[in-house]
């Protein structure tokens, strides 16, 4: 969609750790730039389990640390609409990236690829999922989302201009 307006989707398995985390990353950077009318940021699962459920209290806690806000989010699975809503579907791993792209409408002109495409300096191309870890996963989601979101903002600045 040309109307000026960047639409942004994470993707993740279950929008309870990874996605949220980015959803609120990237939400935040957005408004500091005081880009909030340009670009629209959202976030959801490929499954259902966790529909409805505030993100992991794990997830928010790490995230509250370094000053982001997650309480208000809340779970939902992807749907045939995000195809025409957004124009980035950003997955955080391999496997969420094969069912965008196997549930894609032939002809989505937008982007799908993998969040770390645009933190191509992190050792990762994969976000790790942190769900059955040890708890350090969910800094390293941090770290890494924080890396992408500069690259994300980078490329739709680049892409506005031309
Ligand atoms: P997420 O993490 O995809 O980053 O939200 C997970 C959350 C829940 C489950 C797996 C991953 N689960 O198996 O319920």
């Amino acid at each position: 969609m040309n109307d000026g307006l960047t639409r942004v989707l994470f993707v993740c398995l279950g929008n309870i750790c990874r996605s949220p985390t980015a959803d609120a990353v990237f939400r935040q950077r957005v408004q500091e730039r005081g880009l909030a009318a340009r670009i629209r940021v959202d976030s959801c699962g490929t499954a259902e389990w966790h529909v409805g459920k505030p993100p992991d209290p794990r997830s928010v806690a790490a995230a509250r640390e370094r000053g982001y806000d997650l309480s208000p989010l809340r779970a939902r699975q992807l749907c045939w609409e995000d195809y025409f809503e957004f124009d980035y579907l950003l997955a955080m791993d391999a496997s969420n990236l094969d069912v965008l792209r196997r549930e894609a409408p032939l002809d989505y002109a937008g982007h799908i690829g993998l969040l770390l495409d645009f933190a191509p300096e992190a050792p990762e191309r994969e976000v790790p999922d942190p769900y059955y870890g040890d708890g350090g996963g969910f800094v390293r989601v941090l770290e890494l989302v924080e890396a992408a979101s500069e690259g994300l903002l980078a490329e739709i600045a680049h892409r506005d201009r031309s």
